[in-house]
C-alpha cells in the first residue's frame, strides 16, 4: 500500500495537542490531514478551541465539529500545525503555495509552538527551488512587480483556473524566482520594505519543530 507521507507527519504532530489548548490550523493538503485527525480527537473528548489560517481550513474544521475561537478573542495560540513548501537545515521555510501565507504568518507569530508538517521531499539544503510567494496589494501592482523584479525575483502574478488568484485578504500573489536564497531573513526584510508588499512566504526563526513523513512509513522530527 502506498504510504501517505503527509498524513503520517500530520497525525504525529497532532499527538502533541493537549487538553485545554488553543490550536492554530494551517492550510494545504498536509494541514488537511491534521485537521481531520484533530476532529477525530475532539470526537474522542479532546477539549480544545481552534483558529484557522484560511477560510477553507476554517470551513473544513467547522464541518468536522472542531470548536472555534475568533482571533479577536485571544492573545496567544498554544500550538499551530501547518505545512510548508520547503524546509532548510536551519528550519527556515518557504510557505504560501496555497496562497495563505499572510494568515499563516499571523498565526505562527502568535504561537508558543509552531510545528511544521511535511513529506520528505520538502526538506532541502537551501530554499529557492520553489518559487517564493509574495502577497501584494492590487493597487499599483505594476510598480510593486517592478520593485520585485529589481530585487531579482522574476515575479509572475499567480493565476488559478485561468483567473487571477485572490487571497483571503483580497490581495494577489506574485510568485518570485530568486534562485538559491542564501540569506532568507535578509531577503524577507528587503521584500517587506517594498511598498505594496504585504508579506512574503519566508518564515525565519519561527519554527519549533518539523515533523517529516517518510516513504518508508516512519516519521522524524527536526528541531
Ligand atoms: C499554504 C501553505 C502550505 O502550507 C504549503 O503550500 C504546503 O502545502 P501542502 O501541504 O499542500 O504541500 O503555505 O499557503
Amino acid at each position: 500500500m502506498e504510504v501517505n507521507m503527509k498524513r503520517i507527519a500530520a497525525e504525529r504532530a497532532v499527538e502533541w495537542i493537549e487538553d485545554g489548548m488553543t490550536v492554530g490550523l494551517g492550510t494545504g493538503s498536509t494541514a488537511y490531514w491534521a485537521i481531520l485527525r484533530i476532529a477525530e480527537r475532539v470526537k474522542e473528548g479532546l477539549n480544545i478551541r481552534a483558529a484557522a489560517s484560511s477560510i477553507r481550513s476554517e470551513e473544513l474544521a467547522k464541518e468536522h465539529g472542531i470548536p472555534f475561537v475568533s482571533l479577536d478573542e485571544i492573545d496567544r495560540i498554544d500550538l499551530t500545525i501547518d505545512g510548508a513548501d520547503e524546509v532548510d537545515p536551519d528550519l527556515n521555510l518557504t510557505k504560501g503555495g496555497g496562497g495563505a501565507l499572510l494568515r499563516e504568518k499571523v498565526l505562527a507569530a502568535a504561537s508558543d509552538k509552531f510545528v511544521v508538517i511535511v513529506d520528505e521531499s520538502k526538506v532541502v539544503s537551501s530554499l529557492g527551488a520553489f518559487p517564493l510567494p509574495v502577497e501584494i496589494v492590487p493597487f499599483g501592482s505594476r510598480l510593486t512587480l517592478n520593485a520585485l523584479a529589481a530585487l531579482g525575483g522574476q515575479p509572475t502574478v499567480r493565476e488559478k483556473d485561468g483567473q487571477r488568484f485572490v487571497s483571503d485578504n483580497g490581495n494577489w500573489i506574485a510568485d518570485c524566482r530568486f534562485g538559491r536564497i542564501a540569506n532568507p531573513a535578509q531577503l524577507s526584510a528587503e521584500l517587506n520594505r517594498i511598498p505594496g508588499v504585504v508579506d512574503n512566504g519566508l518564515f525565519t526563526g519561527m519554527t519549533t519543530a518539523v515533523v517529516v513523513g517518510k516513504l518508508d512509513g516512519s516519521t522524524s522530527v527536526l528541531r
